[in-house]
């Protein structure tokens, strides 16, 4: 059963450029102490520099953890981004995911692909699991510059804001919009990628962006949504986070306040780089559910998933009845929605979407991710291959956002970075944070 939604229910109305006085979070928070009695910055918080005081994210600085540093006395989990990123991959004798066709045993596949993740990551502290300092197995690494705008990184554990769920799209007891989140790591062929277009911390190279076969890349999403109203989540592994305070605001702005609250996971992403699937797009895409979604089995922890489905194609040219061929979609497991026409998309994501046409648009300049309503969305439904720009004469990013949208902000903190004093990087700061989108691009929002 597929609902249309629309994308933008909700969140229309709002607009952040239209939001009455907006101020700094940051500045909000008390973290930075620029005002005109006060000129130059505090001093940030123990534990992490702020990007609001320019010790992160220059040309010549690490790229910042967190959008803000530990609230005071904080004495919890703190996330370090995974940034060393290496010159070459340890070499792997076989990828576990290598024994399946993905074609034709995408479940087995997919399931070899987490526990590739899981290995030395789930740990028996879930505050301390999926931390890459603590594997001893494999190193992960995390993409840079997804730390700024109303959406960017929390510093408890590095999520991001996601997509809002709207009333019924997780369970059909959901009656609250509610606020996810999510962090997303590489292995190692990836983080080696990521390197090379972050090499120059002061000039990304999109042009570097090509995958080798074997990367992973893997993403946690969690919710704020409660059991009581997604009755499947009982049992999740529940991290802490410096989220919106508010988890049914659809639309925050750069006043609303944060505090830690509990997000269950909901979703795990995966998207693998395989050499068998170049004909269509080069990449398979796949996720899980927790507890298998409505009516699923009782259970906890983080292996309590059940595959949603897998694709490694868009289908182009489907007219929506009749078989997909390139989504497999597990019959076991009944969420309200997937994507368009049946083609796979996980809980959180855009029905209007897939995963593979949404990430087919990664690409420098970006370009639009998700079917404009009213548009014929054929185009976003074409098999794009690896390394193919979405639209002519831009560079591809290999099917990865967190490129697109790391260096989309990059280019959008210019002002920032070039600032030529604490007041006036405070300035530019808040010029940027007013013309933010509080949407996610993941929800449609621009990314340039
Ligand atoms: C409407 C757009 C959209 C859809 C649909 C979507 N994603 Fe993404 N995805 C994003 C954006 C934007 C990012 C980068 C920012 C972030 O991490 O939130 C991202 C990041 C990721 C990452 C981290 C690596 C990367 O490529 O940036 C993975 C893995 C991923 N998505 C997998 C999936 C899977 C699997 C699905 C389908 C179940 C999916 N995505 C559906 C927009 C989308």
């Amino acid at each position: 059963m597929t609902r249309m939604i629309d994308r933008t229910a909700g969140l229309g109305a709002l607009s952040a450029r239209a939001l009455a006085a907006p101020v700094l979070a940051a500045l909000a928070l008390g973290l930075v102490g620029a005002s005109q009695a006060q000129p130059q910055p505090a001093p940030p918080a123990a534990g992490a520099t702020a990007f609001t005081t320019g010790g992160c994210d220059t040309p010549t600085t690490a790229f910042c953890d967190a959008l803000m540093p530990p609230t005071p006395g904080w004495k919890g989990h703190v996330f370090k981004l995974s940034q060393t990123y290496p010159a070459s991959a340890p070499p792997e004798p076989q990828f576990p995911w290598s024994k399946f066709d993905p074609t034709k045993q995408p479940g087995e596949y997919l399931k070899a692909a987490l526990a590739y993740f899981y290995e030395g990551n789930v740990r028996s502290s879930v505050e301390q699991s999926f931390d890459p300092t603590l594997n001893k197995v494999r190193v992960w690494y995390n993409a840079p510059w997804q730390d700024v705008g109303l959406n960017g990184r929390e510093f408890i554990h590095g999520l991001t804001r996601e997509r809002v769920s709207l009333p019924g799209e997780l369970a059909p007891q959901q009656k609250k919009k509610w606020n996810n989140y999510a962090v997303g790591f590489y292995n190692a062929p990836g983080g080696v990628v990521i390197g090379q277009v972050w090499k120059d911390h002061g000039k990304p190279n999109p042009a570097a962006s090509a995958f080798p076969n074997g990367t992973v890349a893997a993403k946690l999403l969690f919710t704020t949504a409660s059991a009581a109203e997604v009755p499947f989540l009982k049992g999740s592994p529940t991290w802490n986070a410096y989220v919106y305070a508010n988890p049914n605001d659809p639309g925050p702005t750069p006043t609303s306040p944060r505090k830690a609250l509990p997000v269950r996971l909901l979703q795990i992403d995966i998207a693998v780089k395989d050499d068998r699937v170049a004909a269509t797009t080069g990449w398979v895409f796949g996720t899980f559910v927790y507890g298998g979604g409505p009516g699923g089995p009782a259970g906890s922890g983080w292996t309590n998933v059940a595959p949603v489905g897998v694709m490694w194609g868009n289908d182009p040219g489907f007219s929506g009845s009749g078989t997909l061929t390139q989504t497999w979609l597990n019959p076991a497991v009944h969420i309200p929605h997937v994507g368009f026409q049946g083609r796979l998309n996980g809980p959180v994501d855009n029905p209007a979407s897939s995963c593979i046409s949404c990430h087919g648009t990664a690409e420098i300049p970006a370009g639009v991710m998700v079917p404009p309503g009213g548009q014929d969305p054929s185009r976003w439904f074409q098999n794009i291959k690896s390394g193919q720009p979405f639209d002519a004469g831009r560079q591809s990013t290999d099917y990865s956002l967190q490129i697109e949208v790391g260096i989309s902000n990059f280019n959008k903190h210019q002002p920032v970075v070039n600032a030529t004093s604490p007041q006036d990087r405070t300035i530019q700061l808040r010029k940027v944070l007013e013309g933010s989108d509080p949407r996610s691009p993941r929800d449609g929002a621009p990314t340039h």
